[in-house]
């Protein structure tokens, strides 16, 4: 298997990159690439790491030689919001980014499994969709936007709240990837129950989660860590599936059956190719429906913009 970084010299993809170099599976090949010249040197530094896959780093303005033979391409590649940026020159700038780096994909490597980490991932996942259709290379099961950062925040906030340890809950987390888009099921996570109270201040809280790392990191930037966490569980779980283990699920953000919208985050069965089943997300709460049918409009707006953007 080889996974390509694209954006791995950033705050999330330098985390990515360490923990895919600890725990990618023997034999694997994990290429590094960022347009910034110091990508070499951080493939170098985990170069020294002593786990039985190789690692190489690249620079400068051609993705190829990272992207030729990747089976798994995991995208971070960016800018976060700085100081005096509104979200509309956020867009832009990421907006472009993921178009061409989706172009190039879509000519190196267009059978890769491909994970957008690179925010709006609401919009920039619909971005890549159009830019490798218009490629001829779509593939609907082989795109997605990692939402993994929802669940495992959800995840460690459930198991704070009822005293359990966090590896034994799962959170199915569904919708989008920002504010009120990110709906946690709360009322399906097993052995837990909770009041209206609790749901009414957990769900806001996990939403708003990357808020409060902004804040805590005083304008020295985003979530980094968790999301490079949350993104190796996520690539590690492509390629388990790739090399054949059954059963892998997560959710992310995919196109499915377009039931609520054309992209939507849910359960997914993972393959060789990707996306292998769409699962029901199961029963909702009244509260999970009511926040379900208010977030569409939202969503379909996020989705829309990227299309149009493409346009
Ligand atoms: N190709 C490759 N790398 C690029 C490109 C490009 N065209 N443009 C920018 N980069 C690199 C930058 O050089 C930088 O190393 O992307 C990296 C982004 O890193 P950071 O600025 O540290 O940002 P990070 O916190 O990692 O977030 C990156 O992920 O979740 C999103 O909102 C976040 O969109 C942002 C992205």
């Amino acid at each position: 298997m080889k996974v390509a970084v694209i954006g791995a010299a950033g705050g999330i993809g330098q985390a990515l990159a360490l923990l895919l170099k600890n725990r990618l599976p023997a034999g694997s090949d994990l290429a590094l690439y960022d347009i910034a010249p110091v990508t070499p040197g951080v493939a170098v530094d985990l170069s020294h790491i002593p786990t039985p896959v190789s690692i190489k780093g690249y620079s400068g303005e051609d993705p190829t030689p990272a992207l030729e033979g990747a089976d798994v391409v995991l995208i971070s590649a960016g800018v976060a919001r700085k100081p005096g940026m509104d979200r509309s020159d956020l867009f832009n700038v990421n907006a472009g980014i993921v178009r061409s780096l989706s172009e190039r994909i879509a000519d190196v490597c267009p059978k890769a499994l491909i994970g957008i980490i690179t925010n709006p991932v609401n919009t920039t996942v619909a971005i890549a969709a159009e830019v490798l259709k218009a490629k001829g290379v779509y593939d609907k099961n082989r795109l997605f936007g990692v939402t993994t950062l929802d669940i495992i925040r959800s995840e460690t906030f459930v198991a704070e709240l009822k005293g359990k340890d966090p590896s034994d809950v799962r959170v199915p987390v569904i919708g989008g990837h920002s504010g009120v888009t990110i709906l946690p099921l709360l009322s399906q996570v097993e052995g837990v129950e909770f009041t209206e109270e609790e749901v009414a201040a957990l769900t806001p809280r996990i939403q708003d989660a990357g808020t409060e790392v902004v804040e805590a990191k005083a304008g020295g930037g985003s979530a980094t860590l968790s999301m490079g966490q949350a993104a190796c569980r996520f690539g590690l779980a492509l390629v388990r599936a790739a090399q054949g283990e059954q059963d892998v699920v997560e959710c992310a953000y995919v196109e499915g059956d377009g039931k609520y919208a054309r992209f939507f985050a849910q359960p997914v069965r993972l393959g060789k190719n990707g996306v292998e089943e769409i699962l029901d997300h199961g029963p909702l709460s009244a509260f999970e429906q009511n926040a379900l049918d208010s977030m569409l409009d939202t969503l379909r707006k996020d989705i829309q913009l990227g299309e149009e953007f493409v346009k």
